[in-house]
């Protein structure tokens, strides 16, 4: 399992996150929601290993991502996609999937680049696999991204803010495949703005406040009167979100 215990991580004079306390088991898709600011994605780059905590314990299937020795395999475990793509654009989309399982599982090319082939294939992107990003529409471009994680194989798949860079479009077609993968049991922990779609896939809805883990919920909890929306900075939140 993903464990986060007490986690505190401070930037100069301000507490970013405060105690947080969150545990993921294999199979399940967790959805972080919460405003601009409320230290969603530094939770995820804390969960890398990208910052480090100020306070408390992320082991990932036991591996403490504080512990230079451990963060190797932790990272393996767990596969991130970010808000930007970041592909390197001299390389192809089957050339950028195929990187890491080379350099760091160790892969022969032959069998990394057969395991690319068939997992862009899996997401929708067979016919486009040798295209470079720059050929790549915003959409495709994240779709390689999510496909670059995969590869990895990793047993926690870790997005944050996957579509909020994409149109209208582009994000059906990205979400198209993240409920693919929840329904075939994909463990994900999901930063979004994509309040119906996380209604719609997860298992579990958890709230962040100023830092603070305000409200770990079942989803159907989490929208009930007597659940989250007693919580008046949820209630708020939900209600500005559904505006916008
Ligand atoms: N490297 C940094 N140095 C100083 N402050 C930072 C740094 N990274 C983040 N912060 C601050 O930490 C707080 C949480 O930021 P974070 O990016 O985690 O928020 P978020 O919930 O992901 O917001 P958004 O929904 O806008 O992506 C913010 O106040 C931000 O300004
Ligand atoms: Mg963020």
């Amino acid at each position: 399992m993903l464990a986060i215990e007490k986690v505190r991580k401070v930037f100069g004079a301000t507490t970013v996150l405060d105690g947080v306390e969150l545990v993921v088991e294999p199979g399940e898709v967790v959805s972080i929601l919460g405003s601009s600011g409320s230290g969603k994605s530094t939770l995820i780059r804390c969960i890398n290993g990208l910052e480090r905590l100020d306070g408390g314990r992320i082991t990932v299937d036991g591996f403490n991502v504080s512990k230079p020795r451990e963060l190797a395999e932790a990272r393996k475990r767990s596969g991130t996609v970010f808000q930007l793509f970041n592909l390197y654009p001299h390389m192809t989309a089957v050339g950028n999937v195929m990187l890491a399982p080379v350099e760091v599982l160790k892969l022969p090319k032959k069998e990394a680049e057969a395991r690319a082939r068939r997992i862009l294939d899996s997401v929708g992107l067979g016919p486009r696999a040798d295209a470079y990003p720059a050929q790549l529409s915003g959409g495709q471009r994240q779709r390689v991204g999510l496909a670059r994680a995969l590869a990895m194989e990793p047993r926690y798949l870790l997005l944050d803010e996957v579509t909020s860079a994409l149109d209208p479009e582009m994000t059906a077609e990205v979400l198209g495949i993240l409920a693919e993968l929840a329904r075939s049991g994909t463990t994900m922990l999901f930063v979004t703005h994509e309040i119906e779609f996380a209604r719609r896939i997860s298992n579990r809805i958890v709230f962040l406040d100023g830092g603070r883990l305000v409200v770990d919920l079942p989803t159907a909890a989490f929208f009930s009167a007597a659940g989250g929306m007693a919580h008046p900075r949820i209630a708020q939140f939900l209600s500005k979100m559904q505006k916008d």
